[in-house]
């Protein structure tokens, strides 16, 4: 007999984590999501239904080590520790798990499928949630990935200052503003998992962008769906991949004119 699955009866579910594997397939394709690199967390409150409110919890109860105030009764589906994206691209369920959190605001449980136990950045994606639910943000989930050509760019000092990455990859090819115009966000190295980690990455969100980059490290994204969040760091490393390919020409790229972002974010109606 087939085991069964919290998705076989819920469509809207299955939709979702579909979009995650999907993604989580072109992490690996792209070369970003080497061993058990990278992190998706999307919240899924909403397509929850009564029989998956019913569902008793299969692990124990593990603290999220902060409090999140507006994650009371929430659901995720999240990517596991440890965990590959290119097992989680055909085995969604079996590399990931779904979690309620407890009514503390500071714990959860698994609820499903197996016991799989959370990426080691919860902090991180389970606070940037709470941050997102409290200012009333459409955007439901939230993607952590090594895109290569964008963490290199981040072990050169320039880089890290405050958008000057942004323009030099705004300039790049007019798309980039155009479907990431919010920027690239910068955090300075922190351990990864910590909780420090997490409050400089909700500063630099709220700071307005929809991606910031940690420090030697990977990027964070967020967006209304896991396909919309990837778009966004996909966009950016396009443009900084045509930055490299100017340098390896042996010189310097022009990038676009001040002119002409200006007129782009006047005809897109930008706001930067
Ligand atoms: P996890 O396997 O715990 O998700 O960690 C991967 C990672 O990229 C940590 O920053
Ligand atoms: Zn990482």
């Amino acid at each position: 007999m087939v085991k069964q699955s919290i998705l076989d009866n819920n469509q809207r579910l299955k939709q979702e984590v579909d979009a995650v594997a999907e993604v989580a397939g072109y992490l690996w394709q792209k070369g970003w999501a080497e061993r058990n690199g990278g992190n998706i967390t999307v919240n899924i409150t909403e397509h929850v239904d009564d029989a998956v409110k019913a569902l008793p919890a299969i692990s124990p109860v593990y603290q999220i080590g902060t409090t999140l105030p507006h994650l009371r009764g929430c659901y995720f589906y999240c990517k596991g520790t440890q965990m590959r994206m290119r097992d989680l691209a055909r085995w969604p369920m079996d590399n990931g798990s779904i979690i309620r959190i407890m009514d503390d605001c500071a714990s959860y449980v698994i609820i499903a499928d197996k016991a799989v136990k959370p990426t080691s950045e919860l902090p991180s994606h389970l606070a940037v949630h709470d941050y997102l639910l409290a200012k009333g943000s459409p955007y439901r989930a939230s993607l952590h990935t090594h895109p290569i050509e964008l963490v290199a760019l981040t072990h050169n000092k320039k880089f890290m200052e405050k958008d000057v990455a942004t323009r030099m990859l705004w300039s790049m090819i007019p798309e980039t503003k155009a479907f990431c115009p919010r920027g690239l966000g910068m955090v300075p190295y922190m351990l990864p998992s910590s909780v420090e980690l997490a409050d400089a990455t909700i500063k630099a969100i709220d700071d307005d962008y929809d991606v910031v980059m940690w420090e030697k490290h990977g990027v964070f994204a967020v967006d209304t769906d896991i396909m919309a969040a990837f778009d966004q760091v996909d966009v950016l490393n396009k443009a900084a991949l045509i930055y490299i390919a100017a340098k390896n020409m042996g010189f310097e790229p022009d990038g676009m004119t001040d002119a002409q972002m200006k007129e782009l974010s006047d005809v897109f109606g930008l706001a930067k």
